[in-house]
């Protein structure tokens, strides 16, 4: 008897996991009954506040599946309603019932979140078909579903950010961090430094002569909009002291020069004047970007410091500061500009690096990248730093998909395949790290550049591995499936065909795998 029990109660599971909304809902309860779709379908709002969701819906629902929405009715096929009584920021619940849909949140945003579940059946069902009844009581295991795009190596450009933070949206990941300075190119406009972008701006990974690419200030305001529309923070990354040789190429005064194998990679921590120059542009990049955090990176400056050996002006700061080699002259460096952003009201967020260089942890968010260094995150969790979990592997989407690739990273053998996004960061940590921890904010892919040069080889890496990473940073591991996330995985796919999106098709692996022209 107990046997059947659990069996049935595990066909229920696998039946409510099959409903194609990604990432599946951590609480999804089927009711009796199915509610016919009608062909016109129609949208209200209970307040006016959620009214400003309603063009957004209805252009999604247009833009990916084709579907046309009333935003004008006054009674609508699908109501909006905020509620007191759902608590949780991001929370929502859906209730599709024998007359109609109600799409009840918290907040604006938990609205928009059950609006995009409601997208994602109806694709299935189409206005004309039916929905199964359910009641969908979902909010976020993470605060924290990020995305990092390198636009320094290769500038891929507006749209296809666009169609990023819309196919993010869809899916319920949350923050933008775009990695927009780095040695091959400089990518965003500040107007008291225009030399940043007309000399700055010149050459990629690929072609160190090709003409200057970046984003004006007017561009970067439509973007940081467009996201701000579908709940997205956008979090700017100026990275210091070192991947700095685009801006000192535009500003040599500043050069603290480099190493042979990477020239005029830093910026000169012994002159007052590169504090000045940074805080000047952090100030102006303040104004454009809403968000709360502003990324210095502060990665990998052992790369190219070693001719801060031979600058004077390093030798007299060293002297008046008591620094004892250049890692502590590093980590002067980078407290300056914490300082700095601190002053300019803003939290800091840095690269991994940042733990040793004890930046303040009441105002510091911390990336932990190097997978192959865990003491360090317990060190950083130790410490009371809030951390956003990127491992290379597998949260690094330039790294290879799948073994036969040749075109992607990889690390002593190891990738990224769909599959063990989907699985972390559940079993990752076998040494004490709990990622239940509130000081882990959440989790984050980075799409670095250096082997992606066209759109057609971004959209490779990124789909649909950004569907694994949604559901691994929203889903509670007790929802999650990985089976039955790859059979729904058809009708993402599906959409990609549709919309003309490069996808890894996961289910023919032995598909031509898409790169541009090599170095
Ligand atoms: C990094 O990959 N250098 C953060």
């Amino acid at each position: 008897m107990r046997l059947i029990f659990t069996s049935l109660a595990t066909l229920l599971l696998l039946w409510c996991n099959a409903q194609p909304i990604t990432p599946f809902p951590n609480r999804y309860q089927p009711q009796p009954g199915q509610l016919a779709v009608p062909a016109k379908l129609t949208i209200s709002a209970a307040e006016k506040e959620l009214a400003a969701l309603i063009p957004v819906f209805a252009r999604s629902a247009k833009d990916f599946y084709g579907i046309t929405v009333n935003e004008k009715s006054r009674n609508g096929f699908i109501r909006l309603v905020r509620t007191k009584q759902i608590s949780g920021a991001e929370a929502y619940k859906l209730t599709i019932g024998k007359n109609g849909v109600v799409v009840e949140g918290g907040s604006d945003q938990g609205c928009f979140y059950g609006l995009q579940s409601l997208l994602q059946l109806l694709n299935e069902a189409q206005p004309g078909g039916t929905l199964n009844c359910a009641v969908i009581e979902d909010q976020p295991r993470f605060g924290w579903r990020g995305v990092m795009l390198d636009e320094s190596r290769h500038f891929f450009g507006k749209e296809q950010v666009k169609q990023i933070l819309d196919l993010m949206a869809l899916q319920k990941l949350n923050k933008f961090h775009w990695h927009l300075t780095d040695v091959p190119g400089w990518r965003i406009e500040i107007k008291q430094y225009p030399r940043l972008t007309t000399t700055g701006g010149i050459g990629n990974h690929t072609d160190p002569a090709a003409p200057a690419r970046f984003y004006t200030q007017e561009e970067i305001a439509e973007i940081v909009e467009y996201a701000r529309q579908r709940f997205i923070e956008v979090i700017p990354e100026i990275d210091m002291p070192g991947h700095a040789t685009a801006a000192v190429k535009a500003y040599p005064e500043f050069n603290g020069g480099g190493s042979e194998r990477y020239p005029d990679f830093t910026f000169n921590p012994g002159k007052e004047g590169t504090y000045t120059f940074l805080t000047n542009i952090l100030r102006e990049v303040t104004g454009l970007f809403p968000s709360d955090y502003i990324h210095i990176g502060g990665d990998e400056v052992h790369f190219g410091n070693e001719h801060w050996s031979a600058l004077p002006e390093v030798q007299q700061l060293m002297n008046s500061q008591k620094l004892k080699n250049l890692v502590e002259v590093e980590h002067y460096f980078l407290n300056r500009m914490a300082d700095s952003i601190q002053t300019i009201g803003k939290k800091v967020v840095g690269w991994d690096e940042v733990v040793t260089a004890g930046l303040p942890n009441t105002n510091t968010l911390v990336m932990w990248w190097r997978h192959d260094q865990k003491p360090l995150l317990n060190k950083a969790i130790a410490q009371h730093y809030e951390v956003v979990l990127c491992p290379r592997i597998p949260l690094y989407f330039d790294f290879v998909q799948n073994k036969t690739h040749t075109h992607g990273r990889k690390w002593q053998g190891s990738y990224a395949p769909i599959e063990a996004v989907y699985d972390f960061p559940d079993n990752y940590f076998s040494d004490g790290i709990s990622v239940t921890d509130p000081l882990v904010k959440g989790i984050q892919a980075n799409v670095w550049s250096e082997t992606i040069h066209t759109p057609e080889r971004l959209q490779f890496m990124l789909y649909p591995r950004l569907s694994a990473l949604a559901e691994a940073a929203w889903t509670e591991s007790h929802a999650k499936n990985r089976e039955r996330f790859l059979e729904r995985m058809n009708s993402m796919l599906k959409l990609y065909q549709q919309k003309g999106i490069n996808f890894f098709d996961y289910r023919n692996p032995d598909s031509p795998e898409i790169f541009g022209p090599e170095k």
